[in-house]
């Protein structure tokens, strides 16, 4: 039995989605621990294209159960929502699908909270995707938090509910969002949602842990990625939840003694959505045009990303964060219409070169980026399946990122769908994306 967890290694939306697709087909059980319905993650089967929020990915792939862990912030009535559009699309949504009872819950304050430090002067705003996350995860730290358990408690969860919002909503008034809400309309809802989700609803660290003793093979899907994380990130310019490593363990109840790999994911360029600091950043036409061959607009707000150009030393950082067995470099085919392809390869602060990240993102802001040039293919690689079919530019490309990153590339994505991927012979994703041995 080993068990694997998919990582993204940037600002997210590195095609993480993709990746838990392929693997999935050789676990059991696929398992969301962080974030909540800010994440989304692409999945394209044929004509068919998935887009998933809170449920984890797993869930297109036949006889999977796919775990919503502890470390989630559930939306129920997004929850609801995305199980009703998966059936409609002909996704099996029933015994496969499980939600932690210690999971909390996401209130309608939350995003008016949200909206009232992101619009306040005195604050930075971070530019979130608007789903009342962050607040969700300050109430859960707070102690005030409801989780699903509670919500499912029909009588204490009245209770609790009107207590809080209430309270938030003083709070809310207070930081100058006053605009009124049906507290009891969505009190009504929230216990509709509730006894749709009730069959969902169990101890899912004592499933998984359960599982792990019966042999069964676990696949941890991660949401955002290591430059959100909020202790590794560029903070404060990210997302509430430990999205590296880390938060794998405490999202899920399964010790880090059992979790045997990690496969990072980051685009063969970079993106971010919202505010903070990007030292690779590309201005102008030539930032639009990448966006337009990546067609970078986010999945979840429907915001133009920002784009830029690989940056090794922040791929260091995130290998060194979370220790990747492997690496899944996504997305090649968008760099096919360049001539040449800069590679920052070194950091300078105030004209001394740095070999980590700073902590305070107004000194990241002010770190120049150092380029190498690497020459551009310029051909199509859409669809290739064999790292030996690619351009020689290409492959150099690749090899040049595998010898600075010091960690094996062990494939390639070369288009969206399924099997427009590279998996490299006798890699250790190879291994990782293959059937158990027996
Ligand atoms: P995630 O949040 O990490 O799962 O990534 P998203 O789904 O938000 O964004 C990745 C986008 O890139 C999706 O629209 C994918 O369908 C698409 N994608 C993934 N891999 C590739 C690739 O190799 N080439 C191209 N052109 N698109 C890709
Ligand atoms: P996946 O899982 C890209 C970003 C937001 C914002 C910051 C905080 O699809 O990779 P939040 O709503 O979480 O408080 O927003 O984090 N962000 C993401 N960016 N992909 C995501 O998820 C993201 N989830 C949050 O744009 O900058
Ligand atoms: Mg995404």
């Amino acid at each position: 039995m080993s068990n694997l967890a998919v990582l993204g290694l940037q600002w997210g939306d590195e095609g993480k989605g993709k990746l838990i697709d392929l693997a999935a087909e050789h676990y059991d059980i696929v398992v969301r621990c962080q974030g909540g319905n800010n994440a989304g993650h692409t999945v394209q089967v044929g004509e068919d294209v998935y887009k998933l929020s809170l449920v984890p990915s797993g869930i297109l792939w036949p006889g999977k159960t796919a775990v919503v862990g502890n470390g989630v912030v559930v939306n129920p009535v997004a929850m609801v929502r995305e199980i009703d559009s998966l059936r409609a699309a002909g996704v099996q949504v029933d015994t496969n699908l499980l939600i932690s009872n210690r999971a909390h819950v996401v209130f309608p304050y939350h995003p008016l909270i949200e909206r009232s430090s992101e619009d306040s002067p005195g604050r930075r705003r971070i530019g979130t995707t608007s789903r009342g996350i962050g607040p969700c995860y300050e109430d859960k730290a707070a102690r005030r938090g409801i989780r699903v358990a509670e919500l499912l408690s029909r009588d204490h969860f009245a209770r609790r509910f009107r207590a809080n919002a209430e309270e938030r909503s003083t709070v809310a008034a207070a930081l100058g969002v006053g605009e009124p809400w049906d507290v009891e309309a969505a009190l009504a809802e929230y216990q509709e949602c509730a006894e749709r989700l009730r069959p969902f609803v169990t101890d899912t660290s004592k499933f998984l842990n359960d599982s792990i003793r019966q042999g069964r093979r676990l696949l941890f899907e991660g949401a955002q990625a290591t430059m959100l994380d909020v202790d590794f990130g560029t903070y404060p310019y990210l997302t509430s939840s430990n999205a590296s490593a880390g938060g794998l363990c405490t999202g899920s109840g399964v010790s880090p003694r059992l979790l045997h790999d990690i496969a990072g994911v980051a685009k063969a360029y970079a993106t971010r959505v919202g505010e903070g600091p990007f030292a690779t950043e590309i201005r102008g036409s030539a930032g639009e045009a990448l966006r337009a061959a990546g067609n970078e607009y986010g999945t979840v707000t429907g915001r133009p990303r920002r784009c830029g150009w690989f940056d090794i030393p922040l791929l260091r950082y995130a290998h060194a964060i979370n220790h990747l067995s492997t690496l899944f470099i996504t997305k090649l085919d968008v760099l096919d219409y360049l001539d040449r392809i800069p590679v920052c390869t070194g950091y300078r602060y105030k004209g001394a070169p740095l070999d980590w990240m700073p902590a305070i993102s107004e000194e990241y802001e002010q770190v120049e980026a150092v380029y190498e040039e690497l020459p551009g293919w310029n051909r199509p690689t859409r669809g290739v399946t064999s790292f030996e079919d690619l351009p020689s530019a290409a492959r150099n490309y690749i090899g040049f990122l595998e010898d600075r990153l010091d960690v094996e590339i062990g494939g390639v994505s070369t288009g969206p769908e399924r099997d427009e991927t590279i998996v490299r012979e006798g890699s250790a994703l190879d291994r990782l994306t293959s059937p158990q041995p027996t």
